[in-house]
């Protein structure tokens, strides 16, 4: 696993952002898993910064994103639906065939989530997976005690989750008990993940992510497992980490490396 700290979040953005747009310029009709939440905001930012200015091209782009909630219609305007439209899809040359989000309404869950599954791989499977953290160590909405294994399935989310997410509705009691998400094992398949966290509320969730033993209790931990993991940090969210001086060493020799 790679750890970049930042001094800000907007340098921690821009890096990630970069990441993104080296893997479209290298391979056009790449594959990005897309997260929502407030951390991507930025990074979504700069990505459409590069569409307007330097000609970041999506056209041939597909993207999965990792969750929606249930019961949420794709207009609600807490939805993910939503917040991708009106942070991103909009904002870029996407070809609207080629996003897929898991569905909040639809009759028959467990079907859509194996065409979901299905759906990633007969696009050749995720190139790039972006992601955030929750203060409870989830990636998508893979809650503590989540099979490390698990595949793109409805879940119900944690107390502390609610209370989270409770700050986008009106009221607390609006916040949605339920989601569908993305299983760790679809995440583990991307080739590349790439984790951003902010914010001193997600520093001890980070710790546990990187220094902390592999576990279902904290889902991001599965990142450890990947041999492609990038995870960017600003300074506050990487404050409870033992081996900051390491990861700082790393990243200062790192050019000067022999070229593998
Ligand atoms: P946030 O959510 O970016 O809104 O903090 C992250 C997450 O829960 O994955």
């Amino acid at each position: 696993m790679e750890v970049v700290i930042l001094p800000t979040y907007e340098e921690m953005s821009r890096a990630a952002a970069e990441v993104v747009a080296d893997q479209l310029n290298t391979k056009p009709n790449a594959v990005l898993g897309m997260a929502t939440g407030s951390t991507p905001l930025g990074l979504y930012q700069e990505l459409v910064r590069m569409h307007r200015e330097e000609g970041l091209d999506f056209t041939q782009v597909t993207t999965f994103n990792l969750d929606e909630y249930v019961g949420l219609r794709p207009e609600h305007r807490q939805s993910y639906h939503y917040f991708m439209h009106e942070n991103f899809f909009k904002l870029v040359n996407m070809s609207p065939g080629n996003i897929y989000i898991p569905s909040g309404t639809t009759s028959n869950y467990r079907s859509f989530c194996d065409w979901y599954e299905r759906r990633i791989k007969e696009c050749g499977g995720i190139d790039v997976q972006i992601l955030g953290i929750g203060s409870d160590g989830h990636i998508a909405f893979n809650e503590p005690g989540s099979s490390l294994t698990s595949r793109t399935r409805l879940k119900t989310l944690a107390k502390s989750t609610i209370d989270d997410n409770a700050r986008f509705f009106e009221t607390p009691s609006d916040v949605p008990i339920y989601a569908i998400t993305m299983g760790v094992g679809t995440i583990l398949e991307a080739r590349t993940l790439l984790l951003i966290a902010s914010g001193k509320n997600k520093a001890q969730a980070v710790a546990a992510m990187i220094e902390g033993p592999v576990t279902s209790m904290t889902t991001a931990s599965a990142l450890q497992l990947h041999p492609s993991a990038i995870v960017f940090l600003d300074e506050s969210a990487a404050s409870d980490l033992k081996m900051r001086d390491y990861y700082d060493w790393v990243r200062k020799k790192k050019p000067d490396a022999p070229q593998v």
